[in-house]
């Protein structure tokens, strides 16, 4: 049984890669965020709206738990998962945990790309994202960290490097 579970901040990329280590490996992909929308019929920014961040991190923390007890699968978290609650001992005791590591400037570059609604960082101008990302990176590296592996992906930006950063994944795992 394999449980493969990705964590990192927002826009690191934990979506595309970890889709694309599942295909590679033959395992099922689910996305924490995804999974939480399918199951509340709401998207997160509904979610954060009708019941703020506190309510939105409840459902969080109880959805995780749901899903990370499927087997054979490769798990992308939010952003935040590993930060709240005991989550980050929870995700660790689960399976191989992976931080994709990247830079602040990297992330504000793959956020402004980004066509999903995050509601944290919604209507921030690039000199506000930028200094919003380097605080709060701040206060959750540390739990990113806890990680039993750590990649550095700042250099993930097309699909050559997609395919390089699930070889060298598939290197750390042994897989
Ligand atoms: C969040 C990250 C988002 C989503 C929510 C909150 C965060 O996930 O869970 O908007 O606190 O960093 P992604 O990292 O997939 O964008």
């Amino acid at each position: 049984m394999k449980r493969i579970i990705l964590v990192g901040y927002m826009g690191s990329g934990k979506t595309t890669v970890g889709r694309q280590l599942a295909l590679s490996l033959g395992l099922s992909f689910y996305d924490l965020d995804w999974y939480i929308e399918m199951r509340f019929r709401r998207t997160i920014e509904q979610i954060f709206k009708e019941k703020g961040e506190e309510g939105f991190r409840t459902i969080e923390f109880n959805m995780l738990r749901e899903v990370a007890e499927f087997e054979d699968i490769v798990l992308s978290c939010g952003g935040g998962t590993p930060c709240f609650g005991d989550n980050m001992d929870y995700i660790n005791s689960k399976g191989e945990t992976i931080y994709l590591q990247a830079a602040p400037e990297v992330l504000a570059a793959h956020l402004r790309m980004g066509k999903v609604v995050r509601p944290l960082i919604q209507g921030k101008n690039d000199e506000e994202l930028l200094q919003y990302i380097r605080q709060s990176l701040a206060e959750r590296e540390p739990y990113y960290l806890q990680a039993k592996h750590t990649l550095d992906v700042s250099l993930l930006d097309n699909h050559d490097k997609i395919k390089t950063t699930v070889k060298l994944l598939r290197e750390i795992l042994g897989l």
